[in-house]
């Protein structure tokens, strides 16, 4: 028998491929919410951490931008979408986009949005590939297309560059929309380009950006951070009908600033990007995996014989991708060690290498 009280209830050794959000939290991030805690704070967010917070933010995103922490990045996106559009409004997007695949419809349903999805190859939207459902405004037929949201690292772990973002901004401001940026991995995103955060986000030209958190070490919470305030309304509001204003905020925000307020953000990302690349580099002369996306951040995606995935995934876990094509997601994170990624590729190559069953 264990002893519950004292003792973890899980094999604390054990690490798989699933996602970033399986890794715990980082020892800095647990020390800064023992920091934070003991005595009272004014809660729902005009506390002390919450006001440092800002600071933090204008320092890596420039003067105007302005923070609201929120519990996690469904409820980011939501927020920030729902104070960009009208009601009547929608939104530009990948197909593979977050916003549409992962969250049960919430933009559409709590937001009242309407996602004008459109396929990629690599989960990056271009000013072309938006242009096939930006269009019909004025036309009170059709929802109005008011909003592209692009994400930074993309669901497919590729990274748009400076360059890529800045054209988008461009085309979508030249013709009255707003840009949303969901940065729930936007740190794997700068690790991986070796720019600022800011680089890619407010100087090429990004009005709302989902501010991640979680996936890069912190127990929970993200934020909405507004990089144009003409290009919102109503936050305050909208976060607190959306049952993201958290009461004890200091706690969230504490988490942000130990992230964002020291080189954190980049130590763990960078970790978790490098994790990843080496696990390519182990796996992409195995015989049988065709690898089918970029490695630019902490994801490897590859198409692996069938049989083989159900198999491995009795010692490490992660999800199929694709299970028509045998597609799948091994994810890196802040905590993944080498020794982890050598014995899991090891176990891949005995897998392949197993006679099917
Ligand atoms: C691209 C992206 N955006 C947002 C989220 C936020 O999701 P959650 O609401 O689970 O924090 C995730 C989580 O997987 C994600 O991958």
């Amino acid at each position: 028998m264990t002893d519950s009280s004292t003792q973890p209830l899980h094999d604390t050794g054990y690490r798989g491929f699933a996602s970033d959000n399986y890794a715990g939290v980082h020892p800095e991030v647990l020390e800064a919410i023992a920091r934070a805690n003991g005595g009272h704070q004014i809660a729902y967010g005009e506390d002390v951490y919450t006001a440092e917070l800002q600071n933090v933010i204008r320092r890596q995103f420039g003067d105007e931008a302005e923070a609201f922490p929120v519990f996690n990045g469904t409820g980011a996106n939501v927020v920030g979408l729902q104070s960009m559009l009208p009601r009547w409004g929608a939104v530009v997007c990948s197909t593979t986009a977050h916003i549409h695949t992962d969250e049960n419809a919430a933009p559409e349903r709590v937001a009242g949005l309407k996602l004008l999805t459109v396929p990629t190859p690599d989960g990056k939207l271009t000013p072309e590939l938006i242009d096939v459902e930006a269009w019909g405004w004025g036309d009170e037929h059709r929802a109005q297309p008011l909003t592209v949201s692009i994400t930074q690292t993309t669901e497919l772990g590729t990274a748009y560059s400076v360059e890529e973002v800045a054209a988008i901004a461009d085309h979508v401001h030249a013709r009255g929309m707003t840009l949303h940026l969901d940065g729930s991995r936007i740190s794997n995103a700068a690790a991986s380009l070796g720019v600022p955060l800011r680089a890619f986000t407010t100087d090429a030209g990004v009005d709302v950006l989902s501010l991640g958190g979680t996936k890069n070490g912190l127990l929970y919470g993200e934020a909405v951070v507004v990089l144009n305030r003409a290009a919102v309304d109503g936050i305050p509001f909208l976060r607190k009908l959306d049952m993201q204003l958290a009461s004890k905020m200091r706690f969230v925000s504490a988490q942000l600033i130990e992230l964002y307020g020291t080189d954190l953000w980049l130590r763990s990302a960078s970790h978790a990007n490098a994790m990843a690349a080496r696990l390519r580099a182990a796996v992409s002369g195995l015989p049988g995996v065709t690898l089918t996306q970029e490695t630019q951040s902490n994801a490897v995606f590859a198409i692996v014989p069938p049989g083989v995935a159900d198999r491995l995934r009795q010692s490490f876990r992660f999800y199929d991708w694709n299970p028509a094509t045998g597609e799948v997601r091994w994810m890196c994170a802040f905590d993944t060690t080498p020794a982890d990624i050598d014995a899991f590729a090891a176990a891949l190559a005995r897998e392949l290498e197993a006679p099917a069953a």
